[in-house]
């Protein structure tokens, strides 16, 4: 039996873009989900965001109604803490910034049950530290979503120097039951997927400020030329360039190496709040 098969209610706290992708998959693999965040309109936006993905693969024939209204039944939204005391498993996915997750953390550890695991969906603090904000190290470990959530197969699965064995495996079976391929890297910054995707995304901003493309053209070198999905310019948008700018700071405080330098163009258009497609302007203009 796996591991997994003993956890029946998961706690995600924050419900934007990606703790919201998160409670979906959740709720799609069976789980009780209790969402929270710290505003009824955030947590009435994430539920939003959910029903509209799942609309979606009612329409292409993915689910029925019914299994759609079945998944949402198990996700409740919530701005109280203590809602998610009895959880096995929460999840945070709140701002990147170390004070507010150790004021997450440290609060859940005050009232939840010594036996539920805390994992962070950080996607550059080291989990050590986040660890350290608890007294139950042993039972914190990252688990990096990849945007958009229910799409992507990729979670990085990161132990905290403190992490136990059995905590990393039963974070490993929950990824594989909500449907994703865990892959365990190490504690470093910006684990791998963002040390290798967001200096990219830097890079491009780079080529865009010093003129050697416009913006189109570099997405489109990278798409045709390199197979990739979406260019650096569009992922960086889709991303959110505060996100960007706040990892490339985290990567090049931690490193002290100048090629982790944000670009200059970055730090402006995020001053400017054109933070991508949740501001409907970035390197792009959405509707
Ligand atoms: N929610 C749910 N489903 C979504 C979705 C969303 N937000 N966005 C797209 N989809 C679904 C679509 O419904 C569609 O489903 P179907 O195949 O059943 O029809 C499928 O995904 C493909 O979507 P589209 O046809 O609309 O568009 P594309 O084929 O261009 O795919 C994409 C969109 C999946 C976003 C693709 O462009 C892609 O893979 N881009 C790269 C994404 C990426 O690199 N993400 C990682 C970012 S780094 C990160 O998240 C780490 C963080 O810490 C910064």
């Amino acid at each position: 039996m796996g591991v997994e098969a003993e956890l029946r209610k998961i706690g995600v706290v924050g419900a934007g873009t990606m703790g919201s992708g998160i409670a979906q998959v959740a709720a799609q693999a069976g789980y009780q989900v209790v969402m929270r965040d710290i505003d009824n309109s955030f947590v009435a936006a994430g539920m939003e965001k959910i029903r509209k993905s799942l609309n979606k693969a009612v329409e292409k024939g993915k689910m029925t109604n019914d299994e759609k209204d079945q998944i949402l039944s198990r996700i409740r939204g919530t701005i109280d803490l203590a809602d998610m005391a009895d959880a096995d498993v929460i999840i945070e996915a709140v701002l990147e910034d170390r004070g507010t997750k150790k004021t997450v953390l440290s609060s859940l550890d005050a009232i939840c049950s010594p036996r539920t695991i805390f994992v962070s969906n950080t996607s550059s603090i080291p989990i050590t530290e986040l660890a350290a904000f608890t007294k139950r190290p042993a039972k914190v470990c990252g688990m990096h979503f990849m945007n958009p959530v229910p799409v992507m197969k990729l979670v990085e699965v990161i132990r905290a120097f403190q992490t136990s064995d059995e905590t990393a495996e039963v974070v490993k079976a929950l990824a594989v039951k909500m449907g994703k391929t865990p892959v365990e890297v190490n504690d470093f910054p910006g684990f791998c997927t963002n040390r290798i995707l967001v200096p990219m995304i830097n890079e491009a901003a780079y080529c865009l400020m010093e003129g050697v493309a416009t913006a189109e053209a570099i997405d489109q070198v990278m798409k045709l030329g390199a197979n990739h999905p979406m260019g650096p310019l569009e992922l960086g948008d889709l991303v959110g360039l505060d996100v960007c700018l706040n990892i490339m700071e985290v990567l090049y405080s931690e490193y002290g190496d100048p090629k982790y330098r944000p670009c200059p163009l970055l730090r402006r258009l995020v001053q400017a709040g054109r933070l991508g497609r949740k501001t409907g302007w970035g390197f792009h203009k959405y509707e």
